[in-house]
């Protein structure tokens, strides 16, 4: 499965139809062609379809959606069961007014078991009710008994620069060895710590530099440092969705690179042949790369940062002192 952008619109909290519709227009406009919703997140699914139905490139849009979630009191249980996960589905389906291209558990349910919320999951596959399926918010076990029973495309799991138990866990390393898209969910750490991240002087200074916003600055060094990764920030307005956007345009120079430990490709290939002469098949040549993006942002020193920038766009080289 591939998607047609790395950047993707999150609509958990977009609140009304009239800004779902020009949040939407908005991303579409930017370039943005993978939007995720859910079958919890109210009239989501129907606001979307709308917006998407309504603009030139909608129908060249890919669209994930997830069920299995029920909203009690307005809180957040999952509903892992094989007949909610079905009803579900063909709720969604109506909703959008369109085909899904990926459809995915939203959580496991500690109350069913995992095995029988992903044969329900691999019999909305069989019956070709979406195009593709998939698993969120899994803990390794759980995804590799879900790659064990169900053609499992692609995971979505919470990932940014605020929370990497993704791949703390395992969770990126085996998709990437299983070839899966990994959708990262509250990209820029949440509502709760959307505000710490976009504050940290590294990111406000590169924001500076490359003349975006912070979120995209943010985005792009996940990106940057993961090329199976997608991700999937919650813009609700826009010019919020137009600021991430610009997400997939960064290109951070070496020196930017080192401080935000996104190597790129090279420095990737170079682990890996590195991990093939050592017989090491483990992941840390990425686990290396993210912790180096949590402990720069960090020990961060604006000022060695802006002398460094300066001494850089004087000629002189770009090295980094810490
Ligand atoms: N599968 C799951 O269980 C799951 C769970 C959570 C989320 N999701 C998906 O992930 C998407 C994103 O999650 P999220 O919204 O909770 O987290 P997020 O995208 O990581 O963070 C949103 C926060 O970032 C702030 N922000 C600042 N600049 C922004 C910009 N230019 N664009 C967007 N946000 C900006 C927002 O501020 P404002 O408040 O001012 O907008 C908000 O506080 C959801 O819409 C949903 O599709 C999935």
């Amino acid at each position: 499965m591939r998607l047609p952008t790395r950047v993707g619109l999150g609509t958990l909290r977009l609140a009304d139809e009239a800004g779902a519709t020009a949040t939407v227009r908005a991303a579409l406009d930017a370039g943005v062609r993978v939007f995720d919703t859910a079958r919890a997140y109210g009239d989501g699914e129907r606001w979307l379809g709308a917006a998407l139905a309504r603009h030139p490139d909608g129908a060249r849009a890919f669209v994930m959606t997830k069920g299995g979630m029920a909203r009690p009191d307005g809180g957040w249980r999952a509903d892992g069961r094989a007949a909610t996960l079905r009803r579900d589905c063909e709720a969604s389906l109506a909703a959008l007014g369109r085909p899904i291209d990926l459809y995915l558990v939203h959580a496991p349910d500690p109350r069913v078991p995992w095995a029988t919320t992903v044969r329900a999951l691999a019999r909305i596959a069989d019956e070709k009710l979406a195009r593709d399926v998939g698993v969120c918010n899994v803990n390794l076990a759980q995804l590799d008994e879900a790659l064990a029973l169900a053609p499992i495309a692609a995971v979505q799991v919470g990932f940014s620069l605020a929370d990497d138990l993704p791949l703390r866990a395992g969770v990126l390393a085996r998709c990437r060895e299983r070839g899966l898209v990994v959708v990262a969910h509250s990209p820029l750490g949440g509502p709760k710590r959307a505000r710490r991240v976009l504050a940290a002087p590294l990111v406000v200074d590169l924001a500076r530099a490359h003349g975006v916003a912070p979120a995209a600055v943010a985005l792009a060094a996940l990106l940057e440092a993961h090329p199976h990764v997608a991700v999937l920030p919650g813009a609700r307005t826009p010019a919020a969705a137009r600021q991430i956007a610009r997400a997939a345009d960064v290109r951070l120079d070496d020196g930017e690179r080192s401080w935000t430990g996104c190597r790129g490709a090279r420095g990737r290939l170079r682990d890996e042949r590195a991990r093939r002469l050592e017989g090491d098949h483990d992941s840390r040549g990425e686990h290396n790369s993210e912790e180096n993006i949590l402990a720069h942002a960090k020990n961060y020193d604006a000022s060695s940062w802006r002398a460094n920038t300066a001494s850089a766009r004087a000629g002189h080289a770009f090295s980094w002192t810490r």
